[in-house]
């Protein structure tokens, strides 16, 4: 058992009271290598932003538990070597089991999401309060994220055809009954690169989708059934359609991508709304300058020579989000 005070983690309590009181969400990217992460921790450290480390089970697989582990102290001593302390929570994004809850735990995450959103109301209450219970009763309070509402798209295993808004009525019943320490709601978000099909969308004059708004309005009676609670968006990438351009200039394909627009974020991010999951984006930051490393230099297959220009956009791309849409940019 490794506690994540052993690692210099932190939970997201302080954290998340901290946002909700400052009008500012909380960036939640996931990681699966080193170079993300590298990345990550230097666009927090430099906009002085607290980070949550999404680690997804298709991440765990993918890197090794106890690599990912070590790589989450290691971001810790990185920033503080950088020069500054960033508070960083290690979170299990769309955990869907109890044990899978418990082994991360075990091995030193501090936040973990239990995702029921897909099960009947009650045996999603009884799975998330089992994961808090056990959760909260560690000698370093674990926090739990529950989910209720459906996102369009596919979260890992959990795959829906269509997204279900969160009901407001359900979200008080849920927080007492489980005891969960932040809400993530369906408002119209989904993952992915295409969150809209092409009919829910209209066109703009150059042919670009433009996405139907979120439901603020399922926002707001949430908010106002959850006066101060910690609110979570998943799904929230923006999609920039330079990425998009990018990849298909240099031999992707991506068609009819599609995210959700800053402005509509940002807003978000005023509100109830203090922890904004993006993993998407980054995908695409990275794939669009490998693409033009390997169409620009054929020659070149040294991996530091793709992977660095991939780390420095994504780079960019977080310090970006930080500064002009989380607004989580000097709260660290
Ligand atoms: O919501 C899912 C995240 O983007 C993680 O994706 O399961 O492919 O690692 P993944
Ligand atoms: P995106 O696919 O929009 O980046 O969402 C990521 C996410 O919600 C991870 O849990
Ligand atoms: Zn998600």
């Amino acid at each position: 058992m490794t506690s994540y005070k052993e690692l210099g983690l932190v939970n997201t309590k302080d954290m998340f009271a901290k946002a909700v009181k400052g009008g500012y969400a909380i960036p939640a990217y996931n990681f699966n290598n080193m170079e993300q992460l590298q990345s990550i921790i230097l666009a927090c450290v430099e906009t002085k932003s607290p980070v949550i480390l999404q680690v997804s089970s298709g991440a765990r697989k993918y890197a090794n538990k106890n690599l990912l582990k070590n790589m989450a102290r290691g971001a810790v001593e990185y920033a503080h070597e950088l020069g500054y302390d960033i508070p960083i929570v290690l979170h299990l994004d769309h955990g869907d089991t109890y044990e899978l809850c418990v082994d991360c735990i075990e091995s030193g995450f501090s936040s973990i999401m239990i995702d029921g959103s897909h099960l009947p109301y009650d045996e999603n209450v009884a799975l998330t309060k089992k994961v808090c219970e056990y959760a909260h009763k560690q000698k370093d309070y674990v926090t739990v994220e529950g989910e209720l509402g459906v996102l369009a798209g596919v979260e890992d295993d959990v795959s829906a055809e269509e997204s279900h808004y969160t009901k407001p009525e359900e979200v008080q019943d849920f927080v007492k009954k489980t005891g969960v320490d932040s809400l993530a709601i369906s408002i119209g978000t989904s993952h992915g690169r295409q969150k809209f099909k092409p009919e829910q969308c209209t066109r703009n004059a150059d042919g670009i989708l433009i996405p139907p708004p979120l439901a603020f309005n399922v926002l707001a009676e949430i908010e106002k059934k959850l006066p101060g609670f910690p609110i979570v968006l998943h799904g929230s990438s923006s999609v920039p359609q330079e990425y998009v351009h990018e990849i298909e200039q240099y031999g992707g394909k991506l068609k009819d991508s599609v995210g959700i627009p800053e402005e509509q974020l940002r807003k978000a991010a005023k509100s109830a709304v203090c922890k904004i999951n993006i993993d998407s984006d980054g995908r695409l930051a990275m794939t669009s300058a490998i693409r033009k490393v390997f169409v620009e230099h054929p020659e070149e297959f040294d991996p530091r020579k793709y992977l660095g220009p991939a780390r420095d956009e994504l780079k960019k791309l977080y310090m970006h989000k930080n500064k002009e849409v989380l607004g989580s940019a000097g709260q660290a």
